[in-house]
This record gives structure tokens, sequence and C-alpha cells, in this order.
């Protein structure tokens, strides 16, 4: 058995934060992951971090009260405040201790770090390295991995979580090497898995984001909360829906339709492209939708007027983007572009702490629903997120292990008997015989989720979505399924099966959590009820495991409001 005193399960930007954190208050850290950190998914985000720095010359009056403002509005009142207001005011301290960590900054010319506009924001304060902010953000994370020795367990995605009496023991990971089940034992747990956009069939998430850790959470008895919101990015490529980042319109790019109309002056007349993205990923489908796109799939993010200098030096990793994967060079001709599954809002409900309901277990990033973006996460809050709470899950994790000193004398007991029984489930698995081809089940998931539960919703879709998926965990979990793959040594089949486990009860969560939620508000639009409803439904919604293959329960908690009391949202 492997014993570090915490275990980080993801080894994304904000699992690498608290591990690096952690580590420096002298905590022994493994980070089990299934990926090798610089191949995470956090490396794909590309506009930028937001901090209230007032380095751009519109930016002298910004402040963390604006950023905090601006964020609470754009999330249609959903966050919590009390942590926005956390969040908000350590934000220029995070992006110095990163500018420290080595991150290369684009600069303006005084040398103090360039920032840009981005949607929903008074003020340009999203800061930035080109368009590959994550990339950086994530390699200089990982070098301080490196620098203060933290182990890093890659290739071996955690499968279980170990809980007893509601206090963590550590976690179950399978070795895709081997494809032997592997025991962690630690006194504490973070989970920074990232988010479920594979559950979507178009999304700019990488085959990594299934969701997984917030399912073997939820299969502990922790609550996931705000499932319903998704976020919908307003320009992915069309044909691959890979991320063309809002830096673009930051930028100064336009947004036109087939009549060669700049279409936001009807949705968002003040900020134009730089509306928050729920309302720009809607105009955009409206024009779609009512025959204003092109081939009724796209519209047209046009870049040429600002020039190739500009492009080359400020966007070249979505010129090449556009080059390699629609043939497009946007120095000459508009991008094609559609809304697509970007981020999840909900995931596992913690506190302004990053605490979970389980004693020793937090979560950060992407996987986390603290709750800091409400109803709708503003462009470059993201990589914020991730550096800020996975810095307090690393101290809270490190400061619970050195003052608490948890009982763990039964840990190694405990996690034998999960090894067992996750021994059992996977070779269950390997060598399934049922009747139903997984990816047959992935596929129709998938499909369900991007058709049924997208950018519009309504009643009767909904309902539909709900449906399929319960008749998917029927088939899954009574008919069962079957494997052409039974090699140990990277069987990616096996892997993917495993995972669809968990986005089954996601997707279930989604569906469901909106088809009950009667209003609209953010990401979450309902056709058939197309105004937002304070007095019902400002509220979380919290998502229980019921059992494998039954279905999910639903509750509700009530949202913090600190300084901003609900208003209409206009831009
Ligand atoms: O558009 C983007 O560059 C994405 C940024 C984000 O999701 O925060």
């Amino acid at each position: 058995m492997i014993k570090h005193q915490l275990i980080v399960v993801g080894g994304g930007l904000a699992g690498m934060t608290a591990a690096v954190i952690a580590a420096k208050k002298g905590i022994d850290v493994g980070v089990v992951s299934l990926t090798h950190p610089v191949r995470s998914h956090s490396t794909a985000a590309q506009g930028g971090i937001n901090a209230a720095l007032k380095n751009h010359p519109k930016g002298k009056e910004d402040s963390w009260e604006r950023h905090a403002f601006d964020t609470v509005k754009g999330a249609d009142y959903l966050a919590d405040q009390d942590a926005v207001e956390i969040y908000a005011k350590m934000a220029p301290d995070i992006v110095r201790m990163t500018e420290h960590w080595g991150v290369p900054y684009s600069r303006f010319e005084d040398g103090s770090i360039a920032q840009r506009p981005f949607g929903g924001a008074a003020f340009p304060r999203t800061a930035f390295a080109a368009d590959r902010t994550g990339h950086a953000l994530m390699h200089a994370a990982f070098e301080q991995g490196v620098k203060y020795g933290v182990k890093v367990y890659e290739d071996r995605p955690v499968v279980r979580l170990v809980v007893r009496d509601k206090q963590v023991k550590g976690v179950i990971a399978l070795n895709l090497v081997t494809g032997e089940l592997e025991a962690y034992m630690a006194d504490a747990v973070i989970i920074t898995t990232g988010g479920y956009g594979q559950v979507f069939a178009k999304t700019t998430n990488t085959i990594h984001n299934t969701g997984f850790g917030m399912a073997i959470a939820f299969w502990t008895g922790v609550p996931l909360k705000d499932m319903e919101f998704v976020q919908f990015h307003p320009t992915t490529l069309y044909g691959t829906n890979l991320l063309i980042s809002e830096a673009a319109r930051g930028e100064g790019g336009y947004l036109i339709n087939n009549k060669g109309e700049r279409f936001m002056k009807k949705y968002a007349p003040e900020k134009m492209e730089l509306g928050p993205r729920d309302i720009v990923a809607r105009a955009i489908q409206t024009e779609i939708n009512e025959g204003r796109g092109f081939e009724n799939e796209y519209v047209h993010l046009d870049l040429r007027h600002l020039g190739k200098e500009k492009i080359l030096k400020r966007l070249p990793q979505i010129r090449e983007l556009a080059l390699k994967f629609a043939g497009v060079d946007m120095i000459y001709e508009p991008v094609p572009i559609q809304p697509g599954q970007h981020y999840s809002m909900g995931g596992i409900d913690t506190d302004k702490d990053a605490k979970t309901i389980i004693k020793g277990l937090y979560a950060a990033g992407e996987a986390a629903c603290v709750s800091v973006h409400g109803a709708n996460r503003l462009g470059g809050n993201s990589l914020l997120e991730c550096v800020v709470f996975g810095k307090i899950a690393g101290e809270n994790a490190a400061k619970y292990i050195k003052e608490e000193k948890p009982d763990n004398s039964d840990a190694e007991k405990a996690i034998n008997e999960e090894l067992e029984d996750a021994k059992k489930w996977i070779e269950g698995l390997r060598n399934a015989n049922g009747p139903n081809d997984p990816f047959e089940i992935l596929y129709t998931l998938k499909n369900t989720m991007t058709q049924k539960v997208g950018v519009f919703r309504k009643e009767e879709d909904l309902k539909e979505a709900v449906e399929t998926i319960r008749e998917l965990k029927r088939k899954f979990y009574e008919e069962g399924i079957y494997l052409k793959n039974r090699d140990k040594c990277f069987n990616r089949e096996l892997e993917r099966v495993i995972y669809l486990q968990g986005m089954l009860d996601i997707a279930e969560c989604i569906a469901y959590g909106a088809l009950e939620r009667k209003e609209s508000r953010g990401a979450h639009y309902r056709v058939d009820y197309p105004k937002r409803d304070d007095k019902n439904w400002l509220k979380h919604s919290l998502y229980w495991f019921q059992g494998y293959g039954k279905p999910v329960k639903m509750d509700f908690k009530p949202v913090t409001i600190t300084k901003w009391q609900p208003q209409e949202r206009k831009y």
C-alpha cells in the first residue's frame, strides 16, 4: 500500500496548486492522476486569468469589489457571495504568485502584466500569456511540484474513494500500464479532476473530462451541486468544437451572421461581443435557429480587421487551430464557429474552505462547486478558481493533517476491503459478456445531452433525456455490457467503460436538475419558463446518490448573499 499524508486526485492546475501549497507546508503529498500533469486539460485554457491588477489604461478604476460584483451578476445571482469576496480579493496576489512561479505573462510597454477585456467585465482585467495561458500556468505549477518534491503517479485514474464513518481513508487507482489496482492511504484527499464535458457530444473538453472525480465522490455520499448549470462556450470551431478563445473577441473580433450583420447589437447593445457567455451563446444559437447562420450550423467570427501582426502576437494558438482543423486562416478569412459545451458550473458540493461533508475530503477547480460561478461563469474566472481554491484546499488539508491529527488506525483494513471489492468490480467489467455495446450507450448518452439538454431547453426534451438516461442505466446495470478488449495493459476500452458508469449518473443529475428547475437563470435557459424566478428558485440544487443504477435524488440549499441583492441582468 502506498502511503502519503495527502493524496491529490488529478494533476491539473487546481491539483498541482493544492499539492505545491501543502508540500511547502511540509506535508508529504502524492498526486494520483489519469494523465501526466502537463497533459491535463488545464493546458487547453487559452484566454486568461482575471484579477483587478489595474494595469490596463482603461482599468485604473478597477477593484476587487467590482470584480466580485461582475462575477455575482454574471452568475445570475446564484453564486455564494462570501466565497466570491474571498476569491476576487485574493486574485491580484494569485496572479503575482504565479508570475513568481515563472509564468511568462504577456506585458504592456511599461513591463507590467498585460490585461485585456473579457465578457461581462466592467474593466479589462484578464491577464494572459498570449492565448496559451493555461499551458503557461500548468507548466509553472508542475515545475513548482518538482521543486517541492511532490510525487506524481500518472496514468492512474482513481476509481474509488475510501470513506468510513464520514472520514476519508484513501483512494484506489487503476494503473493503466499494468492493469492492476493500487491502494493509496492518506489522512486527507483533495479531488481536482476537472469537468464532465465528455458527457456531451459537442464539447471543447478533452477526452479526460468525464466527470469521474465527481462520480467517485457522489458514490460515497457527497452531494453534487447545481449540476443543471452547464456552460456553452459561444465560439467553438465548427466541425471539431475546439475552443476558439474569448480572447478573440477581447482583442476586438466581430460576430457576423449571413446578412453581414454584427448581430450582438440586438442582444447586448452595450457589451456587444463581450456580453457574458450565456447571453452570447444564446444569441448565436438564435441566429442559427432563425436561418441567419451559414449552412444552418454556424456564424462567423471575423478577426481580419485586427491585422496579421496582432493576430500572430496575441492569438497565435487559435490561428493555428483554425488553420489545422478547419483549413481557415483567420488573418484572411472569417472563422466558422458555433456554441459547444465548455464548462461545468456544478460539481462536488464544497464550502468556501474547499471542504466537503466528509472529514478530510476537499475538492477544488472545475470538479468542485464552491460556488463562485453560480449559474454562469465569466471567461477568465476558471483559471483563477483553480489557483485560488487549489491554494485554499492545499492550506486547509495541511492544517487538518497537522492540527487535527486524524485517527486512521482503521485505514489499512478499510482500504484493503475496498480494494478487494474494486477488484471484483473491475474484473467483472473486463470480462463482461452482456448483450449491450457500451459505446452505443456512450454515444446515445452524448447525443441525447447535446440535442436535448443544450443551450435552449424545454420540458418535453428534458423528460425525454431523463427517460433515455435511465433506460441506458438499466441496460448497463440490469442487462449488462460486453467488452471486446480483455487485455490488462492500457485497456482503453475498459477505462472508457469505467468512466461511462460515472457519466450516466452525472448526465442524469444534469438533465433531471434541468427538468426540475422551472425558471431561466444564467446558462440554464428554459424556453417554457423564460424568466428568472427568485421567489421559488434562488437556491442551489443538491444531488444525492441512491445506489448504482438507481435514480438520483434532489434537494436544495440556500444561496449566501452578502452585499449584492439580485437585480435584473442587463448588458
Ligand atoms: O475563451 C477562453 O479563452 C476560455 C476561457 C475560460 O474558459 O475562462
